[in-house]
């Protein structure tokens, strides 16, 4: 494994590399992104792995500061799973030597929708970096985790809109025996809301069941879910969604492959999660 810093230093490399896959991630790395890089071995000759805190897709009040940069242990990681890897990690001033990026990747509505109804400008900030990242490493394909299914809808459309010569690999969603989906965030959590957190994919695989035993009334379904959340103690519940699990419009009665969609907050922390239904 290979701990890369600057672009000129990874495209110096990418000359001399064959076929690419490519993960991007934050950082502070767990069984979820081992799955990625898993995946990602069986479809290319060389593991590109970036680690990179985006400022630009954090919020006001979000938790840019207090996300945790884990670079030694994340390596470490990366090395047990793929000692071939070139791990791809520039600082802010590497890769927004301007400070200010002054153009920026521009999603479709979707961006103001679900989550980004609740973080304006985030998945702005998620598409340009990605953009950047894909410039840098120039990758044949790229593994996205179904985790963040919308950031995953807007990273293959832009792909696709943008003419990306990139295949974008989904990759289910990792998660802990009691159901909880495997993300950075939850090491946020105290030991009571760790204990509560796998309520989302309890409520998620009780829709599913709903939903594949005829019931079509999505509304109904999700009120009763932020009824019982609400009652639980849990914070905010920013949305509980069923929608078409290709395009991401409101699911309707006729739609047969559908995403529950959720994000709630429990005490400080914003959780998502989502499940797939073919119907
Ligand atoms: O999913 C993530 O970790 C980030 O949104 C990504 C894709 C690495 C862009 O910063």
């Amino acid at each position: 494994m290979q701990i890369i810093h600057t672009i000129s230093e990874l495209r110096a490399w990418r000359k001399t590399a064959g076929t690419v896959a490519f993960v991007p991630t934050m950082g502070n790395l767990h069984a979820g992104h081992m799955a990625l890089i898993r995946e990602a071995r069986q479809r290319a000759d060389q593991v590109v792995v970036s680690i990179f805190v985006n400022r630009l897709q954090f919020g006001q009040g979000e938790d840019f500061d207090r996300y945790p940069r884990t670079l030694e242990a994340d390596a470490k990681l990366i090395e047990a799973e793929c000692a071939n890897a070139i791990v791809f990690a520039p600082d802010e001033r590497e890769l927004y030597p301007h400070v200010i990026q002054q153009y920026k990747v521009e999603p479709p509505a979707i961006q103001d929708e679900l989550c980004g109804a609740f973080r304006p400008g985030h998945f702005r900030g998620v598409a340009t970096v990605v953009t950047k990242l894909f410039n840098c490493v120039q990758p044949d394909v790229a593994c996205f985790g179904k985790k963040d299914y919308q950031q995953l809808f807007v990273i293959q459309s832009m792909v696709e809109e943008l003419n990306m010569p990139i295949d974008i690999i989904p990759v289910d969603t990792g998660r802990a025996e009691d159901g909880l989906a495997l993300s950075s965030r939850n090491g946020y959590l105290s030991a009571a809301e760790r204990a509560e957190a796998p309520r989302l994919y309890y409520h998620l695989a009780r829709m599913k069941k709903a939903i594949l035993g005829g019931e079509r009334d999505y509304a109904k379904l999700a009120a009763e879910v932020v009824a019982d959340l609400r009652i639980r103690g849990w914070s905010e519940i920013d949305y509980v969604e069923t929608r078409n699990a290709k395009t991401l419009k409101p699911a309707t009665h006729t739609d047969h492959d559908l995403v529950i969609l959720i994000a709630a907050r429990l005490g400080r922390t914003r959780l998502i999660d989502n499940l797939e239904v073919a119907c």
